[in-house]
């Protein structure tokens, strides 16, 4: 049986009401709180900076799943750590050495995860694997919530799947973008530990009902 991990993303909440929709999911049966942090330059979208995560940290009780799509992210590790990031997730294509920045996030208390981009080949990840908690492989162009699931993601996923079990390594696979009820099943199969949703929760006539088909599928 798998135990597969449920992180709903806040990117297509309601920001008015931020607080009802954080307490929403505590009372949820999801795993972690994802937060999107994107800065103009390397997506082409802006979010929200520390003190607004800070306020999230105050009122989650899920562990913040922090996912940086901003271009030189050494420069803020620290930030992150004291704005309240449990779990920090860089893109590979934005750190020029990579291996310094996880054992760096790593020695802050935080647990180290790396992304890539849709173009990007998992098989860059083989010399650093056995030093992540987890690999996000992105199911989408970074940028916006609501797009469509790009279906060679599975060939990729399946190649880390097999990369993890040489190796000996516990690291965990998550996937973002384009999750639905529909195919949350056959990714589950593929080997997807962690799953970020963003539309199919916050747009969903029961959010907590929604959450709770997704951690119950398969
Ligand atoms: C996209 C973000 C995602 C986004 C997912 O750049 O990283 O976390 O919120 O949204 P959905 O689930 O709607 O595709
Ligand atoms: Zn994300």
């Amino acid at each position: 049986m798998s135990e597969h991990l449920i992180a709903p993303s806040i990117l297509t909440a309601d920001f008015l009401h931020l607080e009802r929709e954080i307490e929403m999911v505590n009372r949820s049966e999801a795993d972690l709180l994802h937060l999107d942090i994107m800065d103009g330059v390397f997506v082409p979208n802006l979010t929200f900076g520390f003190p607004v995560i800070r306020q999230i940290k105050s009122v989650s009780q899920k562990p913040l799943d922090v996912h940086l799509m901003i271009v030189d992210p050494d420069r803020y590790l620290e930030e992150y750590r004291d704005a309240g990031a449990d779990w920090l997730t860089v893109h590979y294509e934005t750190c020029e050495h990579l291996h310094r920045t996880i054992q760096k996030i790593g020695e802050l208390g935080m647990k180290p995860a790396v992304s890539l981009n849709p173009h990007t080949d998992v098989a860059l990840l083989e010399p650093v694997l056995a030093d992540l908690n987890m690999v996000l492989v992105m199911t989408v162009n970074p940028g916006f919530g609501g797009q469509k699931f790009i279906e060679a993601s599975y060939a990729k996923i399946r190649k880390l799947k097999q990369m993890i079990k040489d190796a000996g390594a516990r690291t965990l696979i998550q996937v973002d973008g384009g999750v639905t009820q529909e195919n949350i099943g056959s990714l589950i199969q593929a080997g997807v530990n962690v799953f970020v949703v963003g539309n199919t929760v916050f747009s969903a006539p029961d959010p907590i009902q929604t959450i709770s088909n997704l951690k119950q599928a398969l």
